[in-house]
């Protein structure tokens, strides 16, 4: 990745972040921490949540409504596409319909895969229509990578409920996680790294760091986007901790920083789930109509 300042003459970028639902936010909690003079407008696509079980054609149809909204109203001047399932199937697609660079969430989170794993095996968990695009299967064997990926359904909606730390949650991880490795160890796979590769999933990440075996590294796409995200704008790398980011670092989250939340349902619902993934209160969501 190049490390030029794509957006030179900008000190303050508008950058405009994406997703099908409120799961982004982790991916916006990222950015902000890392660019806390940038202006950010985030939508959220909830009317018309998941992705994860739709049609290439239809989620396409539906993130390049959104980036065009972001842009075309919003000013954004760079797009970080903060879904999982619409960087996979609907990348091209919406880096053909906006004049902006955008950035998705599959590359990024390979090279850190890339960067984490001694043996060269990395396992995914994604929905079923990123783990059916085999995205994170073609961008980590573009880097010399195996990787065994799998459709971790229940997830979202357990997260939605807000469900993290759920016995039921618990389990059902398990559960993947194990028909996972067994999947691994009948392919004759020595995997060191687990890629959470959808943006809910880091909500779950203490669940799943107690779950995977000892020494298994998880790699959270949000992070390795913002990282992405920031050596694109800054040409330089500023990365944080993951921890210090995600995992309550409020204090790191910078609560001055300009942010604008939009949503396609209902607004109360996104201030009141919103902020457990933000880290910090959405304030007022407003509510875009994008259409059918
Ligand atoms: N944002 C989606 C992803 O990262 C998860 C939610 C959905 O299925 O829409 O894949």
């Amino acid at each position: 990745m190049s490390s030029r300042p794509i957006i030179p003459h900008s000190a303050a970028p508008t950058i405009g972040v994406f997703d099908s639902g409120f799961g982004g936010l982790t991916v916006l909690r990222a950015l902000v921490a890392r660019l806390p003079h940038a202006h950010f407008a985030f939508i959220g696509d909830t009317a018309r949540l998941p992705y994860g079980s739709k049609s290439r054609r239809t989620i396409a149809r539906y993130a390049v409504e959104s980036a065009q909204f972001l842009v075309r109203e919003q000013g954004a001047e760079f797009l970080v596409i903060a879904c999982n399932t619409a960087s996979a199937l609907a990348l091209d697609a919406i880096q053909a319909a906006v004049p902006v660079p955008v950035l998705g969430v599959i590359e990024p989170g390979a090279a850190n895969a890339r960067a984490s794993s001694r043996t060269g095996d990395v396992l995914v968990v994604a929905t079923d229509a990123t783990v059916h695009s085999h995205a994170y299967a073609a961008a980590c064997s573009a880097l010399g990578l195996r990787a065994l990926e799998k459709a971790c359904p229940l997830l979202v909606p357990l997260v939605e409920e807000g469900w993290t730390n759920h016995p039921v949650t618990d389990q059902v991880i398990r559960i993947y996680l194990d028909e996972l490795l067994a999947e691994a160890a009948s392919q004759d796979l020595k995997p060191d790294t687990l890629v959470l590769g959808c943006t809910h999933y880091p909500l779950l990440r203490p669940l799943i760091e107690r779950a995977v075996p000892a020494g298994m590294k998880v790699i959270d796409s949000a992070e390795s986007a913002a990282d992405a995200a920031v050596l694109l704008i800054n040409g330089k790398n500023e990365t944080i901790s993951d921890s210090t980011a995600l995992s309550g670092g409020a204090s790191r989250v910078s609560p001055t920083a300009k942010v604008r939340c939009f949503a396609t349902d209902s607004v109360e619902k996104f201030e009141r789930l919103g902020s457990r993934f933000l880290g910090r209160p959405v304030g007022n969501v407003e509510l875009v109509d994008l259409g059918g």
